[in-house]
């Protein structure tokens, strides 16, 4: 059998042993407490869990904003426990999108549609966004539209579009449908799967049932030790 161009199985992410504490007023508390697993460069992977088992500090780790405490985390190989936060701003600003949960935490207020995707291009160094996007996004036709004119679910999916616009390897969801009512968190999440299709991996934290169910992969946390990687 012919050898693939190049190998699929290299992971985008490799966590070992990772711990990440927290210093409090009350002492140390351990949000992630010794995780190993690895991101697959393709796909949608969730990560599930109750309340308080450390998705969302996960995320911070995955997105480079917080560092773990012990343990390694490669990314594309690269042991980025090692890097400087400046090293690090580098990799997260070329290779790496966030969408938070509240849709407008992910837009800028008082810039149209466009405007805002081409704010998210240049913020990943690229000139301007495919003008396409917004088709893609099935929101056609809302480039000269004011923010404060999508409804909360096209918000969202505009943000995901911000995402895309930034040509990343990666993009990071911290529950991004739980703000939204059942048929936009739908729409939102057919984005998601056709943002993976478009060979970029996805990484999302939600208790959403229709969102674990669309995962290609669910690492299961609980209390900061997972439970089961399927
Ligand atoms: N900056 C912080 N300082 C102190 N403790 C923190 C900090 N961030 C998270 N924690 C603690 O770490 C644990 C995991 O929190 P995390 O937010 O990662 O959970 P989660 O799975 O995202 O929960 P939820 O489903 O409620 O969003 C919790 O006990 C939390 O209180
Ligand atoms: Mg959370």
């Amino acid at each position: 059998m012919a050898e693939p161009l190049f190998d699929e199985e290299v992971p985008l992410y490799e966590l070992r042993d990772v711990h990440v504490r927290y210093r409090t007023p009350t002492g140390l508390v351990t949000a992630v407490g010794g995780v190993t697993f690895d991101v697959k460069p393709r796909g949608v992977t969730v990560l599930a869990g109750p309340s308080g088992s450390g998705k969302s500090t996960l995320l911070r780790v995955l997105g480079l904003i917080d560092r773990h405490t012990s343990g390694s985390v490669a990314w594309q190989g690269l042991d980025v426990g090692r890097l400087s936060n400046r090293a690090r701003r580098g990799v997260r600003r070329d290779r790496i999108a966030v969408v938070f949960q509240a849709p407008p935490d992910n837009l800028i207020p008082h810039l149209t549609v466009a405007q805002n995707l081409r704010a998210a291009a240049q913020s990943a160094g690229l000139p301007d966004a495919d003008p396409d996007i917004l088709d893609w996004l099935g929101i056609a036709g809302t480039g000269d539209w004011r923010i404060g004119a999508l409804s909360g679910g096209q918000q969202q999916r505009l943000s995901f579009g911000c995402a895309l616009a930034r040509d990343p390897a990666v993009v990071l969801a911290d529950e991004p449908t739980s703000q939204l009512d059942a048929a936009s968190a739908t729409l939102v999440l057919d984005v998601l799967r056709r943002l993976a299709d478009r060979g970029v991996a996805v990484v999302t934290a939600s208790h959403d049932p229709e969102l674990v169910a669309l995962g290609d992969r669910v690492v299961r946390l609980r209390e900061g030790l997972l439970e089961e990687a399927a």
